[in-house]
């Protein structure tokens, strides 16, 4: 299922330098030792036109994962954040509110006068440069990028294969909200539908689910880690199991839509811990993203230090 849908939709262009750019990467973590892990994040889209003008997308800003990358990053591990293009992005999250011109001040009146961070904005930018710089000079992150739900498949594949060398040391964070329905290439018209045609009826296929070629074959001895989502709780933690029965991976981040950045649940076969922000924590600038992270290296060193 995984291998027919890889088969027949689109390549992304540049896969192969991509491809090798991630090889050399962890080869260049391997060097030092470093664990790795692969944070996916934000949505993916899916056309309808092969030359596209519209395309169907979902809620995901990619918050979680651009989060989650700062706090691995900061825990010791490598990061390959595989990200939707225009999602948010570690360290540049920060100053996602602002108009960047704001932050700026010149030095005189003249259009060539030297620019400057505005003294109100100092504090903030020079902490984030900071832990920006030392992951430049580190080389502990390296950005993937996709948009359509058929680059981050095929993406998916390469980041993980690639891993599979790490063994237990990789570890997978499948915090992307991917698409579960698409149009098959061989489906889709070339061009721009016309709405002179009338209502549009759309007929979509389900998405295989790449969880299973992924544990089974892609990285299988790495610690794999993928989110539920749901917007009903009744269902939430019985989900989660059902994935972890049918995919045989490590954990289960089970989150509500709406509560997502105060409540989640890390499933395992034989437990579920909470992770809860208080109203208190979350005006006090702390994320829940630095729990998780915590906890889930605690989980990954166990893990990595079981004998098979
Ligand atoms: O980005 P934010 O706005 O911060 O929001 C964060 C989030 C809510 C997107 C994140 O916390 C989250 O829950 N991400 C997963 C959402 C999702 O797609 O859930 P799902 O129940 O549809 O999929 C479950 C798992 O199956 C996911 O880990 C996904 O990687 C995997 N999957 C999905 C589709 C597919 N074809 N193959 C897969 O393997």
């Amino acid at each position: 299922m995984a291998a027919n849908f890889l088969r027949q939709n689109s390549v992304p262009d540049k896969l192969d330098e991509q491809k090798s750019v991630v090889i050399d990467f962890i080869e260049h973590q391997k060097t030092l030792d470093r664990k790795v892990v692969l944070v996916t994040s934000g949505g993916t889209t899916v056309p309808l036109e092969s030359k596209t003008v519209r395309f169907i997308d979902n809620f995901s800003v990619g918050s979680r994962g651009a989060s989650s990358t700062e706090y691995f990053l900061k825990e010791g591990y490598s990061v390959i954040f595989l990200h939707r293009n225009r999602s948010l992005k570690p360290f540049l999250r920060h100053l996602s509110g602002y108009n960047f011109l704001d932050l700026l001040q010149l030095d005189g009146d003249e259009p060539n006068s030297s620019v400057r961070v505005k003294p109100e904005h100092q504090k903030q930018l020079s902490s984030i440069l900071h832990d920006y710089e030392r992951v430049q000079a580190d080389r502990s992150l390296l950005n993937v990028e996709f948009q359509t739900l058929s680059e981050y498949l095929h993406l998916l594949q390469v980041c993980a294969t690639c891993l599979q060398s790490l063994g237990r040391s990789a570890m997978l964070y499948l915090a992307a909200a991917v698409a579960d329905f698409y149009i098959p290439k061989s489906e889709m018209p070339e061009h721009k539908i016309q709405s002179s045609d009338g209502p549009l009826q759309l007929s979509l296929q389900l998405v295989p689910k790449m969880l299973e070629p992924l544990v089974k074959e892609w990285v299988p001895q790495a610690y794999v880690v993928s989110f539920k989502l749901e917007t009903n709780k009744d269902i939430l933690v019985s989900k989660s199991l059902q994935a972890l029965e049918k995919y045989h991976h490590q954990l289960v981040i089970a989150n509500l839509l709406e509560t997502r950045k105060r409540e989640v649940k890390l499933v395992t076969v034989d437990s579920c811990v909470d992770i809860t922000m208080t109203t208190e924590d979350l005006s006090h600038g702390q994320e829940i993203e630095e729990n998780i992270v915590k906890k889930l290296k605690s989980l990954h060193s166990k893990f990595c230090s079981i004998d098979v």
